[in-house]
């Protein structure tokens, strides 16, 4: 099922931007606009607004910026659908949905329906734990002995399975729930081929149910109370269709918003230590839940913050498997801290012990960044050995290149040198040999190291894997090399004058110049034929080339709430660098910036004039490179003609252009 077009429509209709925002921020008007604190950044003034005429919000400090939906998903973290349905509930709207394809139906059904019995199941693990005798006797008993609060115990929603063979599965196919699902669900195991009707997965355990960011049960963790060796003391719930291990964090729903307002989260091993910090009153954590990190976990902790704490027994296994996660987690730009407890304690234990105070002071002093913790930990392997030495400062070096930051980048090339007394030159000459190597490698046997999904138990110090996922790797060390070099330094000329053109389409397509000629009309006769380069602004004129043929000029909101998530922030680019910006400036230096609109005419003008002189200058130089590249005689001929064209039209655009800015 997909929400239909309607629905979305008056979704987007109701929604008002003041409203969505003002509840995750408390806004303050200003002028026609309003303004708070980035919730998407941590800042002491305001530099958030939010457009009520344009229903959209912006952040002149990160540059976060979109409408009531693109708000929610990235406040929430959800995806759109799940946006759509927050706004529905808000404003009470009923969501009407449109059949797919069948087969995306029964997808979608089949999903709802394991959403559904796991919700069920955890309702009855948590009834079982506070009603039932055996799970008050032996769960909650438990959990009390370990020092839980109530509110704990609820907030996570924790429960308790009976020792019985089929507690759940009875108890959910009484309430008409099929064996097919509670099975594919994860909570029933049935040997294939078996006549007996199978088992329930969790049997006298205590249990955590596992939540999606969005706060929907998808899986189970269970522990056991007994000493039976035979058994594992966590079992989890296998992948299914709504349960992707590697793809979930233990909490990331309940730490969510702490995560953002600290900025910052902390990145455990165990179910129990988020328990045990969020009840120390430390909320902005979240576990892997005994695998190794991976890319999508680091992910989806990179939508609320680029700084990651890592909380890990300082037991060996904890620290390779901290020394693989790393890795990753520079590769995606983050900052990484990593903290070791002292030995036989981990972070559950340990604030336990000396309290929420006393264990942030730890935090605090005994944090070490990736590169001092990597380093020392190899350096302590190595001992004296040179060789040895020497395969650490490749390991370094090798970690080091994956920083996509060029100054974190030397920050660490730096540090690394100091630890390890060797010239900093030299790990960045190693560096350079590291990357041409890769270069070297055919694009197919790049990729990223699979080891990476195995499991604590085998954690070993990865073999390195490839810093650069598409195209070959950049030499970062070249001076002039800048990785994602901002695209102003590659973009042309005639770049600036085609943005400057559709812009002032966007902005001022609808205003008449004259009764009955609008600005778009006039820009679009005058520039017959020309076709831009650029595929956004060639795209956006094509479309209005259309609409306009059928008498349509588009509007400013038409762009600024355009699906094409390009396009949407480009128009609100647009729309706030002027208005806002200025209002900004105003406020803060009583400075009066006039209106673009004010001078309207004259800039759409000049605006043409110089898209014009851009775009013929631009084809006067193809010309001169073809004639350069020496071709056939008619040819040169052709080609001599069409620069002498081209060089009068820019002449006289270039005379205009004089008199008019004159
Ligand atoms: P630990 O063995 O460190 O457990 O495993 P813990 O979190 O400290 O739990 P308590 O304090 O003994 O109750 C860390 C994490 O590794 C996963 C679990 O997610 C656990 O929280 N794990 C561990 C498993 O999945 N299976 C296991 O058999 C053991
Ligand atoms: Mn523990």
């Amino acid at each position: 099922m997909r929400i239909n077009p309607e629905t979305v429509d008056r979704i987007k209709q109701s929604a008002d931007i003041v409203e969505v925002v003002g509840d995750f921020v408390s806004l303050k008007k200003k002028g026609a606009n309003y303004s708070a604190c980035c919730p998407f950044h941590n800042e002491k003034t305001p530099s958030f607004n939010v457009n009520p005429v344009r229903q959209i919000y912006k952040c002149f400090g990160c540059g976060a910026a979109g409408d009531s939906i693109k708000f929610i998903m990235d406040i929430d973290g959800v995806g759109y659908g799940e946006a759509l349905r927050y706004l529905a509930d808000k404003y009470q709207i009923e969501i009407e949905e449109e059949e797919v394809t069948d087969e995306e139906a029964a997808r979608q059904n089949a999903r709802d329906s394991l959403y559904i019995i796991l919700n069920y199941a955890k309702n009855y693990y948590q009834q079982q734990l506070t009603e039932n005798e055996e799970g008050q006797a032996i769960g909650l008993s438990y959990f009390r002995e370990r020092g839980f609060t109530k509110d704990i115990l609820n907030k996570f929603e924790l429960g308790y399975s009976l020792e019985q063979w089929d507690g759940l599965t009875k108890s959910a196919l009484a309430k008409g729930y099929s064996a097919e699902v509670i099975e594919k669900a994860g909570l029933l195991i049935h040997k294939e081929g078996s006549r007996s009707s199978g088992y329930d997965r969790f049997r006298g355990r205590v249990i955590f149910p596992i939540h999606s960011v969005a706060g929907k049960v998808i899986a189970f963790g269970a522990r056991i109370l007994k000493a039976d060796k035979s058994q594992p003391k966590y079992l989890n719930s296998p992948e299914t269709e709504v349960y992707h291990k590697g793809e979930v964090l233990y909490g990331i729903f309940q730490a969510k918003n702490a995560i953002r307002q600290q900025e910052s989260c902390y990145l455990v091993e165990g179910y129990t230590d988020v328990l045990s910090l969020h009840q120390a009153g430390i909320e902005n954590v979240v576990a892997s839940s005994g695998t190794a990190l991976t890319v999508e976990q680091i992910k989806l902790i990179a939508r609320f913050t680029s700084n990651i704490t890592i909380l890990y027994d300082g037991d060996i296994a904890g620290v390779k498997a901290a020394l693989r996660g790393l890795d990753l987690v520079l590769e995606e730009g983050l900052n990484v801290n990593v903290v070791l407890f002292p030995d036989g304690d981990d972070p559950d234990s340990y604030v336990r012990k000396v309290g929420a105070e006393t264990f942030k002071t730890y935090i605090r002093s005994a944090s070490q960044d990736f590169i001092a913790f990597k380093t020392k930990t190899l350096l302590q392997d190595a001992g004296n050995d040179p060789f040895k030495r020497a395969e650490v400062i490749s390991e370094m070096v090798q970690s080091i290149v994956k920083i996509p930051d060029a100054i974190k980048r030397q920050v660490f090339f730096q540090r690394t040198a100091d630890m390890m007394g060797v010239d900093e030159q030299m790990l960045i000459s190693e560096g350079n040999k590291y990357i041409r190597k890769q270069q070297k490698q055919k694009p197919a046997e790049r990729g990223r190291n699979p080891g990476f999904q195995q499991d604590l138990q085998d954690a070993g110090v990865g073999s390195p894997s490839h810093p650069f996922e598409d195209g070959p790797p950049p030499n970062l060390f070249d001076p002039g090399f800048e990785e994602s070099a901002p695209a102003s330094q590659t973009r042309s000329p005639l770049y600036f004058q085609e943005e400057a053109f559709i812009r002032l389409l966007v902005l001022h397509g609808c205003r008449e110049l004259e009764p009955d000629i609008t600005v778009c009309s006039y820009v679009l006769g005058e520039i017959d034929g020309i076709e831009f380069e650029e595929p956004i602004f060639a795209q956006l004129l094509l479309l209005f080339r259309e609409n306009h043929s059928r008498n349509i000029v588009l509007e400013t909101d038409y762009f600024v709430h355009h699906r094409d998530a390009d396009i949407r922030n480009l128009a609100i680019e647009w729309v706030t660098e002027k208005y806002e910006l200025s209002s900004l400036w105003k406020d803060k230096f009583e400075i009066f910036v006039p209106f673009e609109t004010d001078v309207l005419d004259k800039t759409a003008f000049i605006n043409i004039l110089r898209l014009k002189k851009a775009f013929v200058e631009n084809k006067m130089n193809i010309c001169l490179q073809q004639l350069k590249q020496g071709s056939y005689e008619a040819d040169e001929i052709a080609l001599m003609k069409e620069f002498i064209f081209y060089k009068g039209i820019s002449m006289a655009a270039a005379k205009e252009l004089g008199r008019v800015v004159g």
